[in-house]
């Protein structure tokens, strides 16, 4: 069901590689709500070909960039605004890769190249993207940045490796920039610590399942979906917002806030 939300926006959708992304599913969402939109992903994920197919759904072109070049990311802004004619109303930053965990290296024992790279590619990129678009004057006032984020950022998910220092680096850009973009321009930069989600991300951590389940009897609610992500993400691009910025929100069906629920102390007793 649409309700127009974003009816006349326009903005940038980072990180879609498959049906399953968050971001995917959040550029459709989008489109059902009004909005016009620009794809972008880094060129390694492009041929694979899928973003195309969803390209061709939502009628976005697609501009690949890799967020680790300032060229590329520079390439991004440029082109987007030739695109839409001007400026723009949001982005969202879909972002995520842990080299050490993809080499297989543990927290303990990781390799600081690996780790710049992580790091650039997973948190300082959202500082690239906003200070390019500072720089260019490519966001109108009173637009939105949302990124996303784990709650590894706040608590010990061992697995969850170096990426948990990437998400407390990302939720700490939101924020400082959030600052500085609002005083300037009403830009207002949210993070949105999303629940478990099986996406090539997430699967991507070790013993993904067992997390997921815990996680599911650790939260009232249940996990929120991808699709459940989508109507939040929608809620924040939208004018409804407007006053909220410089927040990491969770979005988890209330698995932050619980100490321990019965189906876990069930668990625990048997
Ligand atoms: N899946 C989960 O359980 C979960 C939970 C909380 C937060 N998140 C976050 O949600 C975001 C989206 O992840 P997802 O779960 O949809 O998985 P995904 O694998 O579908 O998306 C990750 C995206 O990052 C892109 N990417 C990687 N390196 C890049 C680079 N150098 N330049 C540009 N893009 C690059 C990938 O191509 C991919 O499209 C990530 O920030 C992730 O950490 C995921």
């Amino acid at each position: 069901m649409s309700y127009n939300l974003l009816k006349g926006k326009k903005g940038i959708i980072f990180g879609a590689l498959d049906e399953n992304s968050i971001a995917w599913i959040t550029a459709l969402r989008c489109h059902e709500e009004g909005a016009e939109i620009v794809l972008t992903n880094a060129p390694v994920a492009m041929r694979m070909g899928e973003i195309n197919k969803l390209a061709e759904k939502i009628n976005a072109p697609v501009i690949p960039c890799d967020v680790s070049s300032d060229d590329d990311v520079t390439n991004l802004i440029d082109k987007t605004m030739e695109h839409f004619g001007g400026s723009f109303d949001f982005i969202l930053h879909s972002i995520g890769m842990s080299v050490n965990m993809r080499k297989g290296k543990s927290y303990t024992e990781i390799d600081y190249g690996f780790n710049a790279k992580t790091l650039d590619i997973s948190a300082i990129s959202l500082h690239r993207i906003l200070a390019t678009c500072m720089k260019k004057d490519a966001l109108k006032e009173w637009s939105s940045v949302v990124a996303l984020t784990y709650i590894a950022a706040q608590r010990v998910f061992p697995d969850y490796n170096e990426m948990a220092d990437a998400k407390a680096l990302l939720e700490s850009v939101a924020r400082s920039f959030g600052y500085h973009y609002g005083l300037k321009k009403h830009v207002r930069i949210n993070t949105i610590s999303q629940s478990p989600t099986r996406t090539t991300a997430g699967s991507g951590v070790k013993g993904f399942d067992g997390f997921m389940n815990y996680a599911e009897f650790m939260s009232p609610l249940g996990n929120a979906s991808a699709a459940d992500c989508a109507n939040y993400i929608v809620s924040l691009f939208s004018d409804l917002t407007k006053m909220v910025t410089m927040q990491n929100l969770f979005h988890d069906g209330g698995f932050s806030l619980t100490g321990v629920s019965h189906a876990v102390i069930e668990q625990m007793e048997k």
